[in-house]
């Protein structure tokens, strides 16, 4: 069949002689999800047995939690005057013959249907390799358009991570990372050009401490080994200072309060540095520019580990002047822009916004707020990428500030351009904890802990990953497992609630973990080795396997796929793809057990293309939550190579 075309669906189902069985092609999704080929079946079928709508008929059906495949919710037919429970018993009487099901069983108010399980293997199996790689993709992705009339490939900016210069890698930056990876890769897994962003906070009153704590304790040479760490100790310790200062002013008796300005140094010093900057003042920037650049190579390696790769590595210092006063100019023609004690802020409790009163955008010694870059930098980068839509992926403690940020843009008369961005948000994380007394956590430490967990874990299983243990050395696949441990744990859970860090509990394969799913993903590419399956040769494979439990069951996931992936699209939650993969590998112990070598070539073309589409479902779905799936050795080594550099440069 053709790829991803109605034509090629129905040239299948002709194949099958099911031709004519479905014609609600504009209700039903049937290019993208073999379900709704059944599900578009009974609705027509509901639709000639109770003269129902087919809107009705096509709504009524769901997936069941446990009993049948399908279930027919009969109150939702919409039908007048009609005894329910009477209806089930009747339907099923009435219930014509077809390939596609067996005999419904009624249940109340519910018909309880089911799928024939020999035409669901001869439908579905062909039906997953041709889609192979993209088994799983909507046909636009985006659940709410207009099937009828397709777009252009549209673009997604997605910004996360976000880190800050000369401070810790936070468990927030942690959360966003992984959510923001997964939020990339669903997108352009549904076909959608993807800007991986990340906005370093390289700008503001901290970047001002920090060189203030430069000139006492940086040195260039530690800077050039370690920067991160170095960056956060000269801050760790400015900031000692400042508290010190502080504390000390609080404690002056109330007539030496006017000398406490000549006292505040470092307070005054960070001030005046970061009015350098925004003025321009070259030798500030040459500093500013040696930090930045430091944290954006260390980044980019430390992110290579994890197998993310920046698109932009934006900085809030990028946000042109110019675009700054524009914003400014635009918030005092719409009357939301007014001075207050010599600082600027915006109104939006005059034009009738509920939660926030007013913002600062400008401060009084006429340098700029956090707030007022956010939104001109979404002008620049509305300006630069023309995305249809944007996401900032970043811990709900700033749901205020994104708030603002879109709300600002409104009171610019710029709804539209509002309307494009969304703030994921996500809530804590716990468990994390420095492992030395240095100051703070940076992100190399945190994949430090799981490397060495996950070594450890190698090490006293050496029969598990046996298929690659010969190509790589333990340290290798440890790295290359790192990412899909750490990353599995992380969006194992709902985005909402607290996610806890645990070393130990992520470097094993007891239960649902990110290991247990490479290792099922490396069993079926050793069974599946040197395999090739010719499509024709398959039309008369013996299929008699898939009325036996395990392998049905199996089946029935596998079709659940697309629809599992839309859901998660639409809801931002990679958990939803995460339990069913769960769920998946767990019935594969059942199917996988040792070959016989009695069956007949025939029965295991059947189970090989079966076991193929096994492998395009979990694969397809590690990737999409932004794992990179092991096979064999040439991904290991690649997988495992970025972050060996790393290692040498940073050790
Ligand atoms: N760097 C910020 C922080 O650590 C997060 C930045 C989020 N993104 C943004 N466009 N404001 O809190």
């Amino acid at each position: 069949m053709a790829s991803l075309t109605l034509d090629g669906v129905q040239a299948l189902l002709k194949h099958l002689n099911l031709e004519g069985t479905v014609s609600f092609s504009t209700i039903a999704d049937i290019q993208s999800n073999p379900l709704d080929i059944y599900q578009a079946n009974l609705a027509e079928i509901l639709v000639q047995l109770t003269n129902c709508e087919p809107q009705s008929a096509y709504d009524s059906i769901l997936l069941p939690n446990d009993l049948g495949d399908l279930t027919v919710v009969l109150p939702r037919l919409r039908l007048q005057d009609v005894d329910l429970e009477k209806l089930a018993g009747d339907l099923r009487q009435k219930f014509p013959s077809s390939p596609l099901f067996a005999s419904p069983i009624p249940d109340g108010i519910h018909l309880r249907v089911l799928f024939s399980p020999v035409t669901l293997a001869r439908l579905l199996i062909p039906y997953i390799r041709d889609r192979g790689a993209l088994y799983g993709r909507s046909q636009l992705g985006d659940v709410s358009e207009d099937r009828a009339s397709p777009r252009a490939q549209q673009k997604v900016v997605v910004e996360f991570s976000s880190p800050n210069v000369g401070k810790e890698f936070d468990g927030n930056h942690l959360r966003s990372t992984f959510i923001g990876a997964y939020i990339a890769a669903l997108y352009q897994f549904m076909g959608w050009d993807v800007c991986r962003m990340t906005f370093l906070g390289d700008w503001g009153r901290h970047i001002g401490l920090l060189a203030v704590g430069w000139s006492r304790f940086g040195s260039e040479e530690l800077l050039k080994k370690d920067p991160l760490r170095h960056l956060l100790d000269v801050f760790a310790q400015v900031n000692n200072l400042l508290r010190n200062e502080q504390e000390e002013a609080k404690n002056l008796p109330a007539q030496g309060q006017e000398n406490v300005v000549e006292h505040a140094t470092i307070s005054t010093e960070k001030d005046e540095f970061f009015k350098r900057m925004e003025d321009g003042d070259p030798d500030a920037l040459v500093l500013w520019r040696m930090f930045r650049e430091a944290c954006v190579t260390s980044y980019t390696d430390l992110y290579g580990r994890l197998n993310i790769k920046f698109d932009d590595y934006s900085g809030e210092s990028e946000v042109n002047a110019k675009t700054i006063t524009d914003v400014e100019d635009m918030l005092k023609e719409n009357d939301a822009y007014r001075e207050s004690d010599g600082a600027w802020v915006i109104d939006f409790e005059k034009h009738g916004y509920k939660g926030h009163r007013t913002a600062i955008a400008r401060f009084s010694n006429g340098t700029t707020s956090y707030l007022l870059r956010d939104i001109a930098a979404v002008l620049e980068r509305y300006e630069k990428y023309s995305f249809d839509k944007m996401i900032y992926v970043v811990s709900a403690k700033q749901d205020t500030h994104f708030h603002q940020v879109f709300n600002a843009l409104e009171l610019m008369g710029l709804a539209e351009l509002a309307s494009k961005l969304q703030h994921v948000s996500f809530g804590k994380l716990q468990g994390l904890s420095p492992k030395t007394d240095s100051g703070g956590l940076l992100l190399g430490d945190i994949l430090d802990q799981c490397h060495n967990a996950v070594e450890e874990f190698l090490e006293d299983n050496p029969e598990d990953f046996a298929e690659l243990r010969e190509e790589v050395s333990t340290s290798n696949l440890a790295d290359a497992l790192v990412a899909t441990g750490l990353m599995t744990q992380e969006l194992s859970i709902k985005r909402g609630g607290t996610f806890t860090y645990d070393t130990a509990k992520m470097a094993t394969m007891d239960g649902d973990t990110g290991l247990t799913l490479q290792y099922w993903l490396t069993k079926l590419d050793s069974k599946l080795k040197g395999v090739r399956i010719v499509s024709e040769e398959l039309d008369n494979a013996d299929y008699s396997i898939f009325t036996d439990e395990s392998f049905y069951d199996v089946l029935r996931l596998l079709i659940q796929f697309p629809g599992i992936v839309k859901s998660s699209f639409k809801n931002f939650e990679a958990s939803i793809i995460l339990t069913y993969l769960f769920q998946l590998a767990n019935t594969l112990e059942a199917v996988l057990g040792e070959d016989d070598e009695a069956e007949s070539s025939n029965l295991n073309l059947a189970k090989l293309a079966f076991f193929e589409c096994v492998r395009y479902t979990l694969s397809n779905g590690m990737q999409m939550v932004g794992l990179v799936p092991l096979r064999g050795e040439a991904e290991v080594r690649s997988a495992a190579i970025p972050s060996l550099e790393t290692r040498a440069m940073t050790d």
